[in-house]
């Protein structure tokens, strides 16, 4: 996909890999994307929302109901959107969106987006083998997602496995970004 002038939703999710979803915006926005970040509450303790606001130029999506200009600013995004890409999706965020489920504002906007999603599962390789999330994965690529598999490596849990983000040396679980 080009991605100069396109709405690019990325949504940051609360794993240890949230601070790579830092250097995927910026590539994002190298290669000319607008990008908006949405970031869940459990986001916000790996990552501060400043660092997402400032190398975005855009405000970040976090409090669904804190809306300056009485817009519904969730469905606006959604509407906009080119292509949402949910980076780290973390086990607890996949459950929700394969339920179908809208309890903040990422799983809000992403139930109401039509343009391509992706997804990329970032945990611990028993998390990420856990039967559950491999039926919710299924789920969301069955309807139509597109599902970005991690890699094996060393994990922040330690051992090796399926999960890690295949940067030698690094200690956190899922893809990466470049
Ligand atoms: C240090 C730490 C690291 C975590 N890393 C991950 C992770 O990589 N993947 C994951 O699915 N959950 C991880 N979690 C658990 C999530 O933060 C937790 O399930 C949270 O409810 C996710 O919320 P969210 O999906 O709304 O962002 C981690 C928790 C802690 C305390």
């Amino acid at each position: 996909m080009e991605l100069e002038h396109k709405h690019i939703l990325l949504g940051v999710t609360g794993g240890i890999a949230a601070y790579k979803a830092v250097e995927l915006l910026r590539l994002l926005k190298k290669a000319g994307a607008q990008v908006t970040v949405i970031m869940t509450e459990s986001a916000k303790k790996f990552v501060g929302l400043t660092t997402f606001e400032v190398l975005s130029e855009n405000p970040v999506l976090s409090d669904l109901y804190f809306d300056t200009d009485a817009s519904v600013k969730h469905i606006e995004l959604a509407q906009k959107a080119d292509l949402a890409v949910i980076a780290p999706a973390t086990a607890n965020t996949i459950a929700k969106l394969a339920a179908g489920l809208a309890d903040n504002a990422l799983t809000t906007t992403l139930l109401a987006v039509t343009c391509p999603v992706m997804v990329c599962p970032s945990m611990n390789t028993d998390m990420y083998q856990n039967i559950r999330v491999q039926r919710n994965l299924d789920i969301l690529e069955k309807d139509g997602w597109h599902i970005l598999d991690p890699d094996s490596g060393v994990l922040a849990s330690k051992p090796r496995g399926p999960g890690d983000c295949r940067n030698p040396g690094s200690s956190w679980t899922g893809w990466r970004p470049c």
